[in-house]
């Protein structure tokens, strides 16, 4: 976890980014775009899933994308897994950490995985083995801890149990993910009301996605609570196919730019950051969503380098 005052930002748009998008991109854009990221400053890099190729093709490289990249001293690279059969490709691809993802819907668990929640957890545990004898720390996801998409509102009580069962699977880490992207800030203080006792908010992720503009507003009242890790996507790309209605991620250079101006050190570089925005603008063919990207950096007072 990030010390007080400082601000741990996972980078996913390699991976949540990336996988919502219709343009097939190729593995040397890919491997482009995380390299820029790794100069960026972002502390972890989520690059890829070990997921079926079949449900997500876009990330059906993620092996070749692993290999090709040029790893920064103390940045994380980490990738999803669902089961025992991810966590060997992620293995056999030398990822730091792995993320395995639940959520707190029974419906959008089974659209997502085709399992229950239950089902999920019968394919954590040999990932939580695997990745231990292997010294990988697992991170795991909590999906709609605010809204389904299916069911509707999510009861605080319902995120508790499953982020209690996951602590004691062993995981290292829990990422609350608001997939959908529409939550304020009153839902996030219920979120973490639900969670006291149990799992202080230093020691949680907060994975926002912006459909509506409410993220770094949610961002800002999670690190009033004391949370101090954030996953965010260059440029604001993201969303999960599975999710109706899910566009992109919060925006590293959004979360990067508000926690700079408040005072909070994340070691981002906005310019860098911008180079990898720059990058995978190109490639998608469109504007990103970012707003401090597209205030200050869409506009390259350097020629961009691709
Ligand atoms: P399934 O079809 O039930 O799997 O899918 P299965 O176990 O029955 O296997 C079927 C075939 O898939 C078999 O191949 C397996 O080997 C293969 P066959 O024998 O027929 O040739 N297979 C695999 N191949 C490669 N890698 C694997 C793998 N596993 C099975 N790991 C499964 C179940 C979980 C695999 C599927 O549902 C899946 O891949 N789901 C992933 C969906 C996904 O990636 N969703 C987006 C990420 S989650 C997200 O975005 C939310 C998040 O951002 C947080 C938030 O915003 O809330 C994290
Ligand atoms: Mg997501």
């Amino acid at each position: 976890m990030a010390e007080a005052g400082h601000i741990r930002i996972t980078e996913v748009g390699p991976r949540d980014g990336l996988q919502n998008e219709s343009v097939v991109v190729g593995i040397a854009d890919k491997v482009a775009f995380i390299d820029h990221l790794s100069r960026s400053g972002v502390a972890e890099i989520e690059v890829s899933s070990f997921v079926s190729p079949e449900w997500v093709p876009q990330l059906a490289d993620a092996e070749a994308v692993f290999a090709g990249i040029a790893r920064t001293p103390g940045v994380v690279y980490s990738a999803l897994v669902p089961n025992e059969r991810g966590l060997d490709r992620a293995l056999a691809a030398g990822v730091d950490k792995v993320a395995h993802f639940t959520a707190a819907s029974e419906a959008f668990c089974q659209r997502n995985t085709n399992a229950s929640i239950d089902e999920t957890f019968e394919r954590l545990a040999p990932v939580v083995a695997g990745a231990r004898a292997a010294g990988v720390p697992v991170r795991g996801y909590i999906s709609c801890v605010v809204m389904c998409p299916y069911e509707g509102p999510i009861d605080p009580a319902t995120v508790r149990v499953v982020a209690a069962r996951l602590l004691d699977a062993g995981v290292q880490e829990i990422d609350l993910g608001e997939t959908i992207g529409v939550a304020v800030p009153a839902d996030i203080q219920r979120l973490y009301d639900g969670l006291a006792g149990l799992l202080d908010p230093v020691d949680t992720t907060l994975h926002l996605h912006d459909t509506r503009g409410t993220a770094l507003a949610c961002a800002a009242a999670a690190m009033d609570l004391g949370v101090r890790s954030f996953d965010a996507s260059c440029g604001g790309i993201g969303g999960c196919p599975f999710a109706p209605g899910a566009a992109g991620n919060l925006a590293t250079g959004d979360l990067a730019y508000f926690c700079d101006r408040m005072g909070h050190a994340t070691g981002v570089d906005l310019d860098a950051l911008f180079d990898a925005a720059r990058h995978i603008s190109a490639v998608l063919g469109r504007d990103l969503p970012g707003r401090v990207f597209r205030a200050d950096g869409k506009i390259p007072t350097t020629p961009a380098r691709r």
